[in-house]
């Protein structure tokens, strides 16, 4: 490995805490190899991967075809037999595979116990509001998102809390530690955001849609004490983890629904912010067209919209940067990451029933800064490359400025 690669924080500066399950000195390894090897892959093969395009994939697709590849399949078939890709993807889709087992395997050794403690935290509350009758939509029930075996809502022992238990455990290692001990780099960032546009609001009610196991929602619920902050999820699992978890960590003005974000039970125009982080890319056109128009249904007039997620091509996209940003549609069962590449956010707000001047696309500094954490951390992760590409001249453009992207609205009547 280059000398100048940093290495990644060690698996144990992972947040604590009663729901956690305690990896063994040896499930340690694993996931400090795990990590140490994302590193490699992206910041290490990767660069081998753009240089052989460039040298020597697109000039002989250019010398067959008399013309450069114009789309990343086509950059993708081409690169199909090329040693260096071959290698890089083969690792990246091997280490997330292993992220997983690893995960499990010591999950499943102390099931009983994570299970009685969530039960245990759990017990009458009525902020935790579990639905037997929400369905799983068929686009999630489709594929084992980012190769996690039975996703976020699979049950394999009642009250199961296996499956976020196994994604909290294993993000640490798929991000290289990027997003902090506690898993929320977004969610600060994102009440960085609205604390530096909208320094003024008092909220009294946040809904975070597609919000999982709430990690990134509790730093809006901190940065709002006041307000009712909720996470509405579909998968069960995550609720009842996320709920005792926030419990552990001292945030009470959470409450965790069990319910579709297309047809959530929130009164109309009762609600000041309606966020989501990193949850577009796992539905589907049909359901994200009506997911933002249920969250402009919800908001009150004067009422605020963000979202956090991959920024959608531009014209200037190469061929290349496509086909490295696909990838996890096609390697990382993420089926809907490469549409949503192609779909115009500010278009789709608009046919919600927001008014195009009241959209906007914006791009924050990434909070990566935690007293118990490195800052270096932020220099590299699994993405890194694809972030480094959006990076640009263009700075205004939030796309290609850096930080972290975001799209939204207000709602004015
Ligand atoms: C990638 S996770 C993101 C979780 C969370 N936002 C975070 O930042 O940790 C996507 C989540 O969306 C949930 N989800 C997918 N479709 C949904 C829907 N229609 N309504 C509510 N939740 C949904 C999944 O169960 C999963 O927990």
């Amino acid at each position: 490995m280059s000398s100048s690669v940093p290495l990644p924080p060690p698996y144990d500066r992972l947040g604590r805490h009663s729901l956690l399950p305690v990896p063994s000195h040896d499930d340690s390894a694993r996931m400090n190899f795990l990590a140490n090897m994302n590193v490699h892959v992206g910041a290490v093969l990767f660069p081998g991967v753009s240089a052989s395009y460039e040298a020597k994939v697109k000039p002989e697709f250019e010398k067959e075809r008399g013309r450069a590849p114009e789309s990343s399949v086509e950059v993708r078939d081409a690169m199909k037999s090329d040693p260096a890709y071959q290698t890089w993807s083969a690792l990246r889709r091997n280490t997330q595979e292993a992220r997983q087992q690893v995960g499990r395997s010591f999950v499943y050794k102390q099931l009983d116990t994570l299970v009685e403690r969530a039960k245990t935290i759990n017990a009458g509350s009525n902020r935790l509001r579990l639905d037997e009758s929400v369905k799983i939509p068929r686009y999630l029930s489709a594929a084992d998102n980012h190769v996690m075996p039975g996703s976020y809502y699979t049950e394999v022992v009642p009250d199961d809390i296996s499956a976020p238990a196994n994604y909290e455990s294993g993000h640490y290692t798929t991000v290289a530690g990027g997003t902090g001990p506690k898993s929320d780099l977004v969610g600060r960032t994102m009440a960085a955001w609205l604390k530096e546009n909208y320094p003024d609001i008092k909220p009294q009610r946040i809904v975070d849609i597609g919000a999982g196991a709430g990690f990134n929602t509790i730093p809006l619920a901190q940065a709002y004490s006041d307000a009712e902050v909720w996470v509405v999820d579909v998968a069960a699992p995550m609720l009842r983890y996320g709920h005792a978890r926030a419990k552990e960590m001292g945030v009470e003005n959470m409450i965790f629904q069990q319910a579709d974000a297309e047809s959530v039970d929130i009164e109309p125009g009762s609600v000041d912010v309606v966020i989501s982080a990193m949850f577009f890319h796992e539905t589907s056109t049909k359901a994200m067209r009506s997911i933002l128009e249920k969250a402009r249904a919800m908001l009150k007039p004067g009422g605020l919209m963000l979202h956090m997620e991959q920024p959608n091509f531009d014209p200037d996209t190469t061929p290349f940067e496509k086909f490295v940003r696909d990838w996890d549609c096609w390697y990382n069962a993420e089926p809907f990451w490469a549409k949503l590449h192609t779909i115009d956010v500010v278009d789709e707000m608009v046919a919600a029933g927001f008014d195009r001047d009241d959209t906007f696309e914006t791009s924050q500094p990434i909070d990566r800064f935690d007293p118990s954490y490195p800052k270096w951390v932020g220099s590299f992760s699994r993405h890194a490359h694809e972030a480094k590409m959006r990076e640009g001249a263009e700075k205004p453009n939030p796309k290609k400025a850096g930080g972290m992207y975001m799209f939204g609205a207000t709602k004015q009547s």
